[in-house]
């Protein structure tokens, strides 16, 4: 179908003076005796295009809100430095109808409301913006990369082993449909083809191997997540962005993290001005000023040690107490970034028996080269280390947790075969939307939130 994107027509005023055609969803409508003011977007862009239609004599009757059209008229320049289309009913089709029950009618809509039609709410401007970062901050991830000689590498999601150890991968089961079937139960068989199997919680393993052949790899897939979590920032599935370096500390990670942050906020504050200053009027007041703060500074870093002494001596009420060992909540690591810190910071060297069994041992032999970032208004966004590159103390380290040697041993033998210091870091990529636009609630910022009882 010729017609051109309403975000073109909208941005320039080489159109005025032309016939043109264009097709969207009607926003609103008004009427007066013989003209119709009919707002137009097609999701191109946050503005709608206004189409003034003459009547004349014609009993034309105004388009309802939701109906999709195409419109082939005249751009003229509007009021306000604006342009505008003029048409006749007659360059007016009505693509597709909607009836007076269209959930999403002019007045405002909470998120709440929306969320029970994640189906529509990508036609309010509120999730066109959204949808747009997001898809600009994939793009920009991918090039960073791309332009630091990594290899964008696809990890399985189907594996048989738990990365991080934490018991939280969701089961593969083989589902048949058959007439012969009588229970439900006899649908699932519980295995894949005779072995156990889940989703992975983390291409980080399979990246290991990877960037210990090809020097520097990323994967930027889907992970999945058991944990019965129903917070607003947890998703059973999310998308991660996992890069892996050999030859590298954990000081080294932490830069590339640091380093990646800021090549794609500068790339959304130069990409996406009209929904940055959309989130800022409607979400978070100041949200530009803040990402160019953050991007104009070096990021915080503390060790974990400090961080408990801060937190210990903060004269906070925590609801979780605070000691050495504790794995650091929410509300701490709000607390660290948003009135220690006021910036996004680095914990480094968390205890041991609170982090994952490849990590790098440090040698005061209680605490590991891991490393989290945190940041005001989510929390953590990142989670890294250096991983332990020596045989005999990562064998020890499985063995403490009681994990079975056979499934990791191609793992264990990178260790085997010119084991090198490596590291890498996993970003949860929906953190970083609601970051970078301030969006308080991880099911907004994509598509279809996957969450506790949610599945729709
Ligand atoms: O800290 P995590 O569990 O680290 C790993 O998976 C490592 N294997 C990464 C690596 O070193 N390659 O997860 C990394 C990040 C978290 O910081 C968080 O941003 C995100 O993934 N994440 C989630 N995001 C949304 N919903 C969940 N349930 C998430 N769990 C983790």
């Amino acid at each position: 179908m010729k017609h051109i994107d309403v975000k073109e027509i909208i941005s320039s005023k080489e159109f005025i003076g032309q016939e043109i055609t264009i097709c969207g969803w009607v926003r609103t409508s008004r009427n007066s005796k013989s003209v119709a003011f009919v707002e137009v977007n097609d999701g191109t862009s946050l503005k709608n295009v206004q189409v003034v239609v003459e009547k004349g004599e014609s009993d034309y009757k105004e388009p309802r809100v939701g109906m999709a059209l195409k419109v082939t008229g005249t751009v003229v320049e509007g009021r306000n430095n604006t342009v505008e289309i003029n048409a006749v009913p007659e360059g007016i089709t009505v693509l597709g109808d909607a009836p007076t029950d269209y959930p999403l009618q002019k007045k405002g809509h909470t998120l709440e409301f929306l969320r029970t039609i994640p189906h529509l709410r990508g036609r309010t401007n509120t999730f066109n913006a959204v949808w747009r970062v997001r898809s600009v901050l994939a793009a920009a991830i991918h090039e960073y990369f791309q332009t630091h000689n990594y290899v964008y590498v696809n990890t399985p999601l189907i594996t048989g082993s738990d990365c991080e150890g934490a018991g939280e991968m969701f089961q593969v089961t083989t589902i048949g449909y058959s007439n012969d079937y009588k229970n439900e139960e006899d649908y699932y068989t519980n295995d894949f083809f005779g072995r156990k199997a889940g989703l992975s919680v983390s291409g980080q393993l399979e990246g290991e191997m990877a960037a210990t052949a090809m020097g520097k790899i990323y994967t930027f897939g889907p992970s999945f997540r058991a944990e019965n979590s129903n917070t607003p920032k947890h998703l059973a599935e999310f998308w991660h962005v996992e890069p892996e370096v050999a030859f590298a500390e954990l000081n080294d990670v932490i830069e590339i993290a640091e380093d990646m942050l800021k090549h794609v906020i500068r790339t959304l504050l130069d990409k996406c001005p009209d929904e940055v200053a959309f989130f800022d009027a409607h979400f978070e007041k100041g949200l530009r000023a803040r990402l160019e703060e953050l991007i104009s500074h070096d990021f915080g870093r503390v060790t974990y040690t400090e961080a408990i002494e801060l937190l210990k001596n903060s004269g906070e009420n925590f609801v979780y107490p605070v000691e050495w060992g504790c794995d650091l909540q929410t509300e701490h690591e709000r607390y660290l970034s948003e009135k220690v810190f006021k910036k996004a910071v680095f914990v480094t060297d968390y205890p041991k028996e609170i982090k994952s069994f490849y990590m790098k041992q440090n040698p005061d032999g209680k605490t590991v080269a891991a490393v989290d970032l945190l940041v005001p208004g989510v929390g953590e966004i990142i989670g890294g280390s250096e991983r332990e590159a020596d045989y005999d103390k990562l064998i020890a380290a499985m063995n403490e947790r009681n994990m079975n040697l056979d499934l990791y041993s191609d793992y264990l033998d990178l260790r085997k075969f010119g084991t090198v210091p490596h590291g890498g870091f996993g970003l949860g990529f929906e953190r970083l939307i609601m970051y970078t636009t301030g969006m308080a609630n991880i099911r907004d910022v994509i598509l279809f939130p996957r969450t506790v009882g949610s599945i729709r």
